[in-house]
């Protein structure tokens, strides 16, 4: 008899064929139930206690799976999907991941009864089709200009949120930031770029009400010199990249002096130096000079002397953010600046106390195209998750600015999608049949968790729900009725003014489905860790942050 031949390592642990696919869909499952409570207006919080001791209280899907330290890889590839949904639009991170793990879930039955994942998938993948033809013919559009049905949709967006309770506030600071970062491109196309242009500041204490975006940019700074001008009217603005201090050698040097005299003629170079740098941003008449690096004593005696206010240190994101509200260009060299570098749209530059710190204000700039969104709010925690929330907001007003068309929401456009599919499964001939109708039956889990979470009688409105939307099919229509997810009863949502960005809705379907096709092709597992630092979820999801912070390597502070 011949020995057994040994292929993997003796710790990994293999698991496959049925059982594989079983506790795939096991971990899936239980992912999807860490957050099913956090669908919609009557959505629970949840706290966390992040790997730094620092806690999270959100109700954003993707804001608490990042915390969870998970190690089956299902459920790792679970939590992934809504990071994805949080990159590419923002908003539907708990939808995703309920929804495709109700896809995996309804599979299992098929499984147990042998039917090959092939099927399955195929099924599926035809169900998307479909219902991304149905999205198709029940979105309609919405005029981005209309101030009131832009607010009726980002209110829908944060209905379902903490900030709910503060009105509409959050939602105009969402739609003025955005509107103010746009940028019509001369192809006709637009340009919007949050992340980068419209920066929320957070500063505890005080009251929400007293959040602003500002037409213009905010930094957590105080002039370098007591002396220098804390108030200027239309101020011109020089921006800089480069040190305003002696350059000193990149590697280390060694000066060997013989005289005393010498030394002098060093300190006079330095000097010079100096001096000659001051000389040529004088020459500019800037009121500001801001800059990236370090500003040497001297070089602030000169330039305050000058009537010239210094900002240094400043992160390059802020500048770049500066740059673009007040028109001016960030230099290397300042003997190399010329007039048309200086920034001068803006229209008032001035250092406040806030609590207790120095914010310097650059404000109303004329069309600044960038801008600062100041939060106020009861403390840290209560402050990064209305953060949270605006982001949210701001993302789906950028969603609409591209893309006008919007579905209803409370669970209307996924019943609408489950009858035309239950409609069309009765065409398709084959075993196929039968999970292509399941994809319907998955799809019902939004509307039940929204009935669920306010305490609704899931079967009786499903059912009376079901029949209105059979009844509009057979009349050719779709029908906008879904729940009410705050009195937990029917409503029709275009009554309810829910609305939802079609680009959401159609990426949470495609995700959802395209996901729970790829856990269930997979017949095998093998978790063959090397054993060292391998942590879980959380350890990674705070090293990504870290990364996504600002990129450009610039944590020095002043
Ligand atoms: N007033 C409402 N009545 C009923 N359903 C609502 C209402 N407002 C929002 N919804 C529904 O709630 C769901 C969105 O819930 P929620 O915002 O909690 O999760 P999400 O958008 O999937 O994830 P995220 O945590 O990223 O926001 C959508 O299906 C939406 O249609
Ligand atoms: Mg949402």
């Amino acid at each position: 008899m011949s020995a057994p031949v040994l292929i993997l390592n003796q710790n990994a642990k293999r698991e496959t064929g049925r059982k594989a696919q079983s506790s795939n869909i096991a971990a899936a499952k239980a992912v999807a139930d860490v957050i099913r409570t956090t669908l919609g207006p009557r959505s629970m919080l949840k706290m966390i206690l992040d790997p730094m001791g620092g806690i999270v209280m959100t109700n954003d899907g993707n804001a608490i799976l990042r915390e969870i330290d998970v190690a089956h890889p299902a459920a790792k590839s679970m939590i992934e999907l809504s990071r994805t949904q949080d990159e590419e639009v923002g908003d539907g991170t708990t939808s995703v991941i309920i929804l495709s793990g109700e896809m995996l879930a309804v599979a299992q039955p098929f499984l147990d009864r042998s039917m090959h994942p092939r099927h399955i998938v195929g099924a599926y993948v035809r169900s998307l089709d479909s219902s991304l033809a149905v999205l198709d013919k029940m979105c309609q559009k919405l005029d981005v200009n209309d101030r009131d049905s832009m607010m009726a949709l980002v209110r829908s967006c944060l209905g379902t949120k903490f900030v709910s309770r503060f009105g509409d506030l959050v939602a105009n600071l969402a739609i003025d930031a955005v509107l103010r970062v746009t940028i019509d491109r001369p192809d006709g196309g637009k340009e919007i770029d949050i992340k980068r242009y419209a920066r929320v500041e957070k500063v505890p204490g005080g009251m929400l009400e007293e959040s602003l975006v500002l037409d213009g940019v905010m930094l957590n700074k105080d002039v370098v010199h007591p002396g220098m001008r804390r108030r200027i009217e239309n101020p011109r603005i020089l921006l800089l990249d480069c040190p305003l201090e002696y350059k000193k050698a990149e590697s280390q040097t060694n000066l060997e002096l013989s005289k005393e005299a010498d030394f002098e003629a060093v300190l006079r170079q330095e000097e010079e130096y100096i001096k000659n740098l001051c000389d040529a941003i004088i020459r500019l008449k800037p009121d500001i000079v801001c800059t990236e690096k370090g500003v040497a004593d001297l070089t602030q005696h000169y330039l305050a002397k000058a009537g010239i206010s210094v900002l240094r240190r400043l992160r390059k994101t802020d500048n770049n953010r500066i740059a673009r509200a007040t028109g001016a260009t960030i230099c290397n060299q300042p003997d190399e600046a010329k007039e048309s570098d200086i920034g001068t749209r803006c229209g008032l530059f001035e250092v406040r106390k806030i609590a207790d710190e120095y914010f310097a204000f650059m404000e109303k700039c004329r069309e600044p195209k960038a801008c600062t969104i100041l939060l106020r709010g009861a403390s840290k925690d209560v402050l990064n998750e209305i953060e949270r929330n605006l982001l949210d907001a701001m993302n789906v007003v950028r969603n609409i600015v591209f893309d006008p068309r919007i579905v209803p929401g409370g669970g209307a456009t996924e019943m609408a999608i489950a009858t035309s599919l239950i409609a069309e499964s009765k065409s398709i001939e084959g075993v196929e049949q039968f999970p292509f109708r399941a994809v319907a039956q998955a799809l019902e889990v939004i509307p039940r968790t929204l009935i669920e979470n306010c305490g609704g009688n899931p079967i009786k409105l499903l059912t009376s729900l079901r029949a209105k939307h059979a009844d509009a099919l057979k009349q050719g229509t779709t029908c906008t009725w879904g729940i009410d997810g705050n009195k937990g009863e029917l409503a029709d949502m275009s009554d309810l003014k829910v609305w939802e960005p079609f680009m959401v809705k159609s990426q949470t379907i495609k995700t959802a489905i395209e996901a729970a096709c790829m856990l269930l092709r997979i017949d095998d597992i093998v978790s063959g860790m090397s054993g060292k630092g391998q942590g879980g979820g959380g350890a990674p999801a705070a090293a990504q942050d870290a990364a996504d912070e600002d990129t450009f390597g610039d944590a020095r502070d002043g």
